[in-house]
């Protein structure tokens, strides 16, 4: 059942479009995760190009950078149980769309063409109902050339605070953002989408950074304190083997979602891997005075500095390290006793043809096409043998499956391919339950989850009604075709 509240919600974010939304017709609104009476934030929001240094001081400057609210890297902090209504300006010169990455939002709110929206065009306005349900650390990034914008720079973090965990005793929370830019030397962008990356591990950066420096921060931490350390790979590209050089430190959220704190030292080779999206929250222990951690992607060859904690007298005293448990998450839970199992193959795209279930003639989605401005030009994956429409064919393709609204549903996803996928599904927060490959890896929450070449995983989640992508994250990828979608009714 849909309340009216939350059709009445789906109706404005729709109607402040400005246009009329050719695939609304159909019945995607799904339950609001807040109830009625949460109180609202309204928020301006806007995407604009602007000029910024990002090669370094002395260096040339780059043009057509793109930033939410001309800042880069925007960081909203919002109390959990917040319904914000983001009144979203387009004032770059193309199109795009606003995507609440791991956010539990209404289908109309969830930023993806053509499927809950039409691309807000240059000059365009919409506005989102983003309800908050689950504390925190998202970001939002657009979902239409979600490859050239985000290559340019559009994303923005959103962190939602559990007043709880002001009284969990951490003196220092610091943000790790993981976004190389892909610069010619005269600092100008280079193509984001290339065919040569596109099918293979996707184009990297030229020139890599952290928090949009190149030269890698250094941070001053209370000696014997208390860090929580919260990183996200916000490139388009990259993964990352996220480490550290003290045994003092412990996993304590995925994607946002609390877990039983699992010390680094105890994982395989004593690193977290992190694809496109993802995100890590790291509870450090600080060393004496004068002493440093360091914090470093061990996927390189060289292992690439991070950002170094640098420890400074507060006149905390040195206590045994225990790790810091964050209040247990409340996401619905599948029932994965009970629940129906789908396999899926993550796959090149060739000689892929769609064996998936095909709309009901008569759907406002069966004949929609996708802006060919939001998608790459070739296609090179499919998710059983169905690809996301791009290049000279823009049909969207029919549902990977039609689920039923409050099953649960467990995925095996089967990586045959030689690159990695990060694999992202909308809507929703599921229990990460195995992998042939990290068996050493107790269940977790996540909206985001690695397949590596020859593996598969396993997860599990309870469908709420809407129709929502599940894809690679590797930008390039997802605009090749590796991108998929569920009915959920
Ligand atoms: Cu960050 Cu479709 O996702
Ligand atoms: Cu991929």
């Amino acid at each position: 059942m849909i309340s009216r509240r939350a059709f009445l919600l789906g109706a404005t974010a729709a109607g402040a479009a400005g246009f009329a939304p050719s695939a609304l017709g159909h019945m995607a609104v799904s339950r609001d995760t807040l109830p009625p009476n949460a109180p609202v934030r309204h928020l301006a929001l806007s995407a604009a190009e602007m000029e910024v240094a990002l090669l370094g001081p002395d260096k040339p400057k780059t043009q057509g950078f793109c930033a939410y609210n001309g800042t880069p890297f925007l960081t909203w902090r919002v109390p959990l149980g917040t319904r914000l209504m983001v009144d979203f300006e387009n004032r770059m010169p193309t199109p795009t769309t606003v995507h609440w990455h791991g956010i539990r939002v209404p289908n109309l709110s969830d930023g993806v063409a053509p499927l809950t929206q039409e691309p807000i065009p240059a000059g365009g306005r919409f506005t989102y109902n983003v309800p908050l349900p689950d504390p925190g650390f998202y970001f939002f990034h657009p979902h239409c050339d979600e490859t050239g914008q985000v290559g340019r720079g559009l994303v923005a973090l959103l962190l939602v605070e559990d007043p709880a965990e002001a009284r969990l005793g951490f003196d220092l929370e610091h943000i790790i953002a993981v976004k190389d830019w892909r610069l010619d030397a005269d600092g100008r962008w280079m193509p984001m989408f290339t065919d040569e990356g596109a099918s293979t591990a996707g184009s990297f950066g030229t020139v890599r950074a952290t928090n949009g420096s190149v030269i890698p921060p250094r941070i001053e931490a209370p000696a014997y304190g208390d860090v929580r350390l919260r990183t996200i790979v916000a490139d388009s590209t990259r993964t990352i083997e996220f480490g550290c050089d003290t045994n003092n430190a412990a996993i304590i959220a995925v994607d946002g979602q609390a877990l039983v704190p699992l010390p680094l030292s105890k994982l395989p080779d004593e690193v977290w891997r992190m694809g496109p999206a993802m995100r890590l929250d790291v509870h450090v222990r600080m060393p004496g005075p004068g002493e440093e951690v360091k914090v470093f992607d061990y996927r390189t060859a060289e292992p690439y500095l991070l950002t170094t904690l640098v420890a400074v007298d507060k006149g905390k005293k040195k206590t045994p390290f225990k790790p810091i448990a964050l209040p247990a998450a409340k996401v619905p839970l599948p029932d994965v006793r009970r629940a129906k199992k789908l396999d899926f193959i993550v796959q090149t795209s060739a000689g892929a043809t769609a064996i998936a279930p095909p709309l009901p003639a008569d759907d406002p989605l069966a004949k929609a096409l996708i802006d060919s401005f939001c998608v790459g030009d070739k296609t090179f994956w499919a998710i059983n043998r169905t690809s996301w429409g791009a290049g000279a064919d823009l049909r969207l393709p029919p549902p990977l499956d039609i689920l039923k609204d409050g099953d649960s549903y467990r995925l095996t996803i089967t990586n045959v391919t030689k690159h990695v996928h990060p694999m992202h599904l909308h809507g929703h927060v599921f229990r990460v339950l195995s992998s042939t490959r990290k068996t050493a890896i107790p269940p977790y929450l996540a909206d985001t989850v690695m397949t590596e070449p020859n593996e598969t995983v396993e997860i599990a989640f309870r469908a709420k009604s809407g129709d929502w992508v599940f894809h690679c994250h590797i930008l390039e990828h997802m605009d090749a075709g590796l991108m998929g979608w569920f009915r959920v009714a």
